[in-house]
């Protein structure tokens, strides 16, 4: 195990007819103005909007509103509520929806605190100082970042999909009412279990040594996450089920299970290309890369893929035939994600050989000086377009 550091400021607010806590909530962290912010209208449909804005009027809170966000949500978008945030005096943003959403809010925050230009957090790797404070009410179960210290937005000029990693961006609460998210259509449950899956699996993919707790930890979220994905699928208004997924994305993302340990996150780096050029739906991206991701690379760590395999989808151990085992793992691994609805070629989700070799030289680098991607095995550009070819 390495050292760490680790703090998770994100207070959750948890369970069924928790929003109507949201606005007193907000008073508690000062909040008089805020900025509510949301997506393309599905908390209008299922209720969640009235509910909000009730515990905020309730509260005594003035509301100023921002929705409009979409899946992989846009810098313009950010650079008008910073804009709005200015003009308005806000002092709050309420993000009501899913990560896209949470994300846009985050960028907000920290774009309405500082002088320049909010993208130079994203790309040009400066670090915010600053941010209005940001809550969240989670609607899908799937990125994490209503718990997480990261924002993902796309600059529409470019296709350029970009991560801030900082500190100060995690939200300051996060109410979870897994009710709000009977709503979702199939498709989207599936993509966001694929996600929080793939959260835990690309820390459990670390070429760290004895982290024996952080796996075990990892494997419980994970089988967690297939034991109930079934049920949700089968049975959307299932409480218990839409409540074991809901704690599950959190928990995936919040990085407890990376403590000590060094995650891969190749396959995230790889995906965000794939959102960016095609306005992929996160999830479904993750579950085409990431068992093309362990083809490629499961003779770096035959064990680990091994232990996977055994522990995550109770592969039977060949003890003869070690790569036998881990190639079970892999199916296993693809088949869950189709069992769940999500593609399994980049031709599915309308990427085509043309594009392989543009999309693998944007992926973003971890060493710049090595120009790789990744922390388990690094891959460089190349690397990648093999991986993008195993997916075609
Ligand atoms: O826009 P609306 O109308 O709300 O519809 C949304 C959207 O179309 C819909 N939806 C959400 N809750 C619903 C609902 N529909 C019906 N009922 C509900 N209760 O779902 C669609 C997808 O929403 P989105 O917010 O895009 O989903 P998700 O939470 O998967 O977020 C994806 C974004 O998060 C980023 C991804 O890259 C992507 O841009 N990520 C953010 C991370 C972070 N900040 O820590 C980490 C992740 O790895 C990820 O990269
Ligand atoms: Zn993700």
């Amino acid at each position: 195990m390495i050292n760490f550091d680790y703090k998770n400021p994100t207070r959750i607010i948890f369970g069924k007819g928790t929003i109507v806590q949201t606005g007193s909530v907000i008073k508690e962290y000062g909040g008089t103005r805020v900025l509510l912010h949301f997506g393309g209208g599905s908390i209008k449909g299922n209720g969640v909007y009235d509910e909000v804005t009730k515990s905020l009027k309730a509260a005594g809170i003035e509301i100023v509103e921002l929705g409009g966000v979409q899946p992989n949500p846009r810098l313009s978008l950010v650079r008008e509520g910073i804009k709005i945030c200015r003009e308005k005096n806000v002092d709050f943003i309420l993000a009501v929806g899913g990560g896209s959403v949470i994300d846009s809010a985050k960028a907000i925050g920290v774009g309405a605190s500082y002088e320049g230009d909010v993208w130079d957090f994203y790309a040009a790797g400066k670090v915010p100082q600053k941010t209005l404070p940001v809550g969240t009410v989670l609607t899908i179960a799937a990125a994490g970042s209503e718990m997480s210290w990261s924002s993902v937005i796309t600059n529409d000029d470019g296709a350029l999909k970009r991560p801030l990693d900082a500190q100060i961006i995690y939200p300051v609460f996060s109410v979870l009412d897994p009710e709000t998210t009977y709503s979702l259509p199939a498709y989207q449950t599936g993509c966001g279990i694929a996600d929080m899956f793939v959260h835990v699996f690309e820390r459990y993919f670390t070429a760290v040594k004895n982290v024996d707790l952080t796996d075990r930890l990892c494997e419980a979220i994970m089988k967690t996450i297939v034991n109930n994905a079934k049920r949700v699928l089968d049975a959307p208004g299932d409480y218990n089920a839409r409540a074991e997924i809901m704690w599950a994305g959190s928990l995936a993302h919040n990085n407890l299970v990376g403590t000590g340990r060094i995650g891969d996150f190749a396959s995230h780096m790889i995906e965000h290309e794939l959102s960016g050029f095609n306005d992929v739906a996160h999830g479904a991206g993750l579950a085409v890369i990431v068992p093309n991701w362990m083809k490629f690379v499961y003779r770096h760590d035959l064990p680990r893929f091994v232990q996977f395999a055994v522990r995550v989808f109770d592969v039977e151990q060949d003890f003869h035939n070690p790569d036998e085992t881990a190639l079970r793992g892999i199916k296993a691994m693809r088949d869950f994600f189709s069992s769940i609805g999500m593609p399994a070629t980049l031709a599915e989700i309308g990427i085509h050989e043309k594009d392989f070799g543009a999309i693998a030289g944007k992926v973003k680098k971890f060493d710049e000086v090595k120009g790789t991607v990744g922390n388990f095995r690094p891959l460089g550009p190349a690397d990648v377009e093999e991986i993008l070819k195993l997916a075609k």
